[in-house]
């Protein structure tokens, strides 16, 4: 995830700290560097792709001139990781320097119109519109002081962003704003401050100021003032005492990066509803097209591609084969063609075992489409088309929110594919892109009101020696995933099956007190679902059910049960209904003693076969 930061001194250069403060923000991932600062009214940049300390080894990043600077690192949303794409971006008259954290929904528009207006980009970023509506907003309006034309402009953007902005018009403030992207000021004795997260100047102070939505903020030598974009107005804000250590503040108060990664997933949801269309449509227009679409993962990813397998099918009806990327060559290699596409599903972009299936499908001349949360990673190069999924860096070795978001622009492309080949009414598509728009909302409330709960089934089952998931239909993707993601991190051996084959076999090992985890929501297989619990219920089992909040039927059979909201479309309820599961697997790990961002043997991104 970008991290930005700006510092106004009384004393000093800017760029040391603008430099120390960027590597305290490391932690949120980044694959390039820059900043500008201000000096005799002129703006100095330096930026380039590649890791804090060797762009710095070859710039220098030290000796620009200024006591007031911005600067960025840069997690590739729009563009590569290149120089040219690096923050900060300039107007076209390198008088405004921008950096950004977020996505702005609206730049393809913006820079058409601003290009028509003779506006010359460079970059493929969605960033640099920033810059040049800025510019364009000022020229426009001669009368408008900077801060009014910064102010002006961003209330053309749709999208998430937190900007920080300097100009050479008023040469001693940074302009900063946010919408939906964390921004954060911080008060000391020699300067004012802001940034993405605290941590960037905890050492230099522990007074923090937090931006909220819709505000914007003039730093100067004399302070901070802040502002609603909507009406101008002054909001008054006293300084807060941060008292985390930095430890604590690189993970925002939580103890662990997977509990802050479970609770960010309705920021990273609503940020998958930000794709950029167009890459949506190529995708769905090349697996409409195919003779056979192979869904191809590892892991998480993989249940990410069996719940997909069912949205393609029961929304557009297209057949997928999910297939997993290790077995991909031997079941599949000598048979995939010209006529094959294979869409790669992996978070990193870089698992071995995903590249060699997809290496093995090019040299046969398929089609490889892909979906990473890594742009500029392998699986990027060498897809024809990709989508970047925007989940942010995930830190916690176990996959918790870049699964909800795949299954997220899953979900959407299905939905597009459908409309294309005309397999949905309006109404049907209306309704369910509504209810997309909502998960994030949906997912909050589940972390929100369900949380301490699934701490309590902790505690009773943390002892259990092996548990079972089960679910129907798309739900036994899910049942797949609660089990993955208990047995990594809570070394509890764990079951899942298709509801419907446990009495072929698993159901021998039910006996008094057996856990067995069913995935419940109200879809078509709900009623034959029932019976499934009570053919365990009978043989002893206990029953912890994943219900929608009406379901009193299940409620009333399961010796414990978790809640999510009603009315979830069957193609969706994947996304609510793995969260609880993420809980369980979590506070099983700590119950249990272990630490759930580093389970043992295992690896953030698996690049051996
Ligand atoms: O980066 P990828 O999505 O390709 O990774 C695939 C798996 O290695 C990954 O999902 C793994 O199973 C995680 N430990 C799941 O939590």
């Amino acid at each position: 995830m970008c991290g930005i930061f700006g510092c106004i001194l009384k004393d000093g250069t800017a760029a040391p700290l603008i430099h120390a403060s960027l590597k305290r923000l490391e932690y949120r991932g980044y694959d390039s560097v820059g900043i500008a600062t201000i000096n005799n009214g002129e703006i100095y940049v330096k930026k380039d792709q590649g890791k804090i300390d060797d762009v710095h080894r070859i710039l220098n990043l030290d000796d620009l001139p200024g006591n007031i600077g911005i600067g960025h690192t840069r997690w590739a949303t729009h563009g590569a990781p290149l120089k040219v794409n690096a923050h900060p971006h300039t107007d076209c008259t390198g008088q405004i320097a921008v950096v950004h954290n977020g996505i702005i929904e609206n730049y393809s528009e913006l820079k058409l119109e601003l290009e028509n207006s003779g506006h010359k980009f460079v970059s493929k970023t969605d960033t640099e519109v920033i810059a040049h509506l800025i510019e364009e907003t000022a020229t426009k309006d001669p009368s408008l002081s900077f801060t009014d034309a910064v102010l002006t402009a961003i209330k053309g953007l749709d999208g998430s962003y937190a900007i920080a902005v300097i100009s050479t018009r008023e040469p001693d403030k940074i302009i900063c704003a946010r919408n939906e992207s964390p921004l954060v000021l911080g008060v000391g004795e020699n300067g004012v401050y802001c940034a993405s997260d605290t941590p960037a100047f905890l050492p230099i102070t522990n007074k923090a100021i937090f931006v909220n939505d819709g505000e914007l903020v003039i730093l100067s030598p004399t302070g901070y003032e802040i502002r609603k974009v909507c009406d101008s107005s002054s909001v008054a804000r006293e300084p807060k005492i941060i008292d985390w250590t930095p430890e604590m503040a690189v993970k925002q108060g939580y103890p662990y990066f997977m509990i802050k990664e479970i609770h960010e997933q309705p920021l990273t949801l609503r940020n998958t509803l930000r794709l950029q269309e167009h890459y949506l449509d190529l995708i769905s227009t090349f697996l409409d097209r195919a003779n056979e679409v192979f869904l191809v993962a590892c892991g998480t990813s993989y249940h990410a591609c069996l719940a997909a397998s069912y949205m393609f099918s029961k929304l557009a009806f297209l057949p997928t084969y999910p297939v997993y990327a290790s077995e991909f060559v031997e079941q599949h290699g000598k048979s995939v063609n010209i006529d094959s596409t294979i869409l790669a599903v992996s978070q990193s972009g870089e698992t071995a075992d995903t590249l060699a299936a997809v290496t093995c499908a090019q040299q046969r001349a398929a089609t490889i489409l892909g979906l990473t949360n890594v742009i500029g990673s392998t699986l990027t190069r060498v897809s024809r088309v990709y989508i970047g999924q925007q989940s942010g860096p995930e830190i916690g070795v176990a996959a918790t929110k870049t699964f909800t978001s795949q299954l997220s622009v899953l979900a959407q492309l299905a939905l597009r594919l459908s409309k294309k080949r005309g397999k949905i009414s309006q109404d049907e598509m209306d309704y369910l892109e509504e209810k997309l728009e909502h998960l994030p909302d949906v997912v909050d409330t589940i972390v929100k009101t369900q949380e301490e709960k699934v701490k309590q089934i902790a505690k009773k089952y943390k002892d259990a020696k092996i548990f079972f998931f089960l679910g129907r239909g798309i739900s036994t993707a899910t049942a797949y995933e609660g089990r993955l993601k208990l047995m990594e991190i809570a070394y509890v051996p764990s079951i899942a099956f298709p509801a419907g084959e446990s009495k072929h076999g698993p159901i021998s090992l039910i006996e008094q007190g057996f856990p067995v985890v069913f995935i419940c929501p109200k879809d078509g297989a709900h009623r034959t679902l029932i019976s499934n619990i009570m053919e365990m219920k009978a043989r002893g089992a206990s029953i912890l059910a994943i219900v929608e909040e009406d379901d009193e039927e299940v409620k009333k059979l399961a010796d414990d049960y978790v809640e999510v909201p009603k009315g979830i479309p069957e193609v969706l309820s994947p996304i609510p209904f793995a969260v609880p599961l993420q809980l369980l697997a979590y506070y099983m790990a700590l119950e249990r003693g272990h630490n759930p961002d580093t389970p043992r043997n295992l690896a953030k991104s698996v690049t051996v076969k």
